[in-house]
């Protein structure tokens, strides 16, 4: 079945800069045609968009939606001037054990489908909330059949009761022999309170000894060693990135470790925001995600990210674009979603609007459309 996309105003492909009067073709779950509209081929269905901006779905590369509960007083706290701590994972890391299967994957599938209705198509989320052997490996195989990339985050915080000692080793024994077949990614979150370098260490080397592929959260409350970590160990993704130092942006720019930064979690623990410019500048690859989760940031809205990126971090509209979209995909080390052209997965994003401009121009305002994933019209 294929489906010819028309009256595009403006396409983003990622690949060259935005065209006008071009056309897309779908066929099954792939773009299989890219190229001026006068030209386009006949196809089973035609979808004339009107004049709207058509780019690729969104690749949200940092999720943590395998979760129960709520953390609205701890918001309120925040607000009100307490600051953001780690430790509030562990109210719901509570909540997540006390869950039932059934309760967690609705969950996760409410928000994933709040996700793709505001025009994500690709996405990764991360155990984390579970910290023993049990709760790590039901949130794995939860997420397994749910989203398109799943991450084992067991060292997100060392759970009460057991000596941090004895949770690193549990963490790079037995629960990540357990989990290892249901994911691909291994994560860490190496930062003062949470898991040391050497620790981060210890526990990303025993992942990548198992075949995993390497992310780090770091970075994110202070300057510290996550990014040199990542660097070093040739992680795809060091995420947050919220302290940098001049080294630390050298660094990435001269590796292929993507910088992905989470503004909404920014704003909403009151941190600065990661300096793009500085990581743009230096030729550094940089993603955007949501971070959606119930304590640090709980948005699903990628084009929020996007707005702000652009009204805060002196980003253009065409950059932050790209790392939501690419800059997720690189994330990821895919080559397949966030870009359109022939071959690539047919994730196709249609903003109400002429331009992606109108992305930071209206910021707040949902402006999406219509969204195809693989192929299948989902929004
Ligand atoms: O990416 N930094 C660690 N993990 C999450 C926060 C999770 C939480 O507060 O529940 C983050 O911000």
């Amino acid at each position: 079945m294929t489906v010819l996309i028309t009256g595009i105003g403006e396409l983003t492909t990622n690949v060259d800069g935005p065209l006008s009067g071009a056309a897309l073709v779908l066929d099954g779950d792939r773009v299989v045609w890219v190229g001026p509209a006068t030209r386009a081929p006949d196809a089973d269905e035609r979808v004339d968009v009107g004049g709207r901006a058509v780019l690729p779905g969104w690749v949200d590369s940092h999720t943590h939606l395998v979760f129960a509960g709520d953390r609205t007083a701890e918001f309120n706290a925040r607000m009100a001037g307490k600051p953001y701590t780690a430790g509030g994972i562990a109210v719901t890391v509570g909540a997540t054990r006390a869950a039932s299967d059934s309760v967690l994957a609705a969950g996760l599938r409410r928000h994933v489908a709040e996700a793709v209705a505001q025009g994500t198509t690709c996405l990764e989320t991360k155990t984390g909330y579970g910290l023993t052997v049990a709760d790590e490996l039901r949130s794995a195989r939860l997420a397994a059949g749910v989203v398109d990339e799943v991450t084992f985050l067991g060292a997100h915080l060392v759970p009460a009761g057991v000596s941090r000692s004895d949770y690193v080793a549990l963490v790079r024994g037995e629960m990540l022999d357990a989990v290892a077949p249901h994911v691909r990614w291994a994560d860490v979150f190496c930062e003062t309170g949470a898991f040391d370098e050497a620790a981060s260490r210890e526990v990303l080397t025993a992942a990548a000894a198992r075949g995993l592929g390497l992310r780090v959260h770091g970075n994110q409350l202070g300057p510290g060693p996550g990014v040199r970590l990542a660097v070093s160990l040739g992680a795809a993704s060091v995420d947050h990135c919220t302290y940098l130092t001049s080294s630390d942006v050298d660094a990435l720019a001269s590796s292929s470790t993507v910088a992905t930064l989470l503004p909404a979690c920014d704003l909403s623990t009151r941190q600065p925001l990661p300096d793009a410019r500085a990581l743009l500048d230096a030729g550094a690859t940089v993603a955007l995600a949501s971070n959606c989760n119930p304590g640090s940031s709980y948005t699903s809205s990628m084009a929020y990210c996007v707005a702000t990126a652009v009204l805060q971090m002196r980003m253009s509209v065409e950059e932050a674009v790209r790392a939501a979209t690419w800059g997720g995909a690189r994330a990821l080390r895919r080559s397949d979603v966030g870009v359109l052209r022939v071959g690539a997965r047919a994730d196709v994003h249609v903003l109400d609007a002429p331009s992606v401009t109108h992305l930071a121009y209206r910021p707040g305002v949902p402006l999406t459309h219509a969204v195809w994933r693989a192929g299948e019209r989902v929004g």
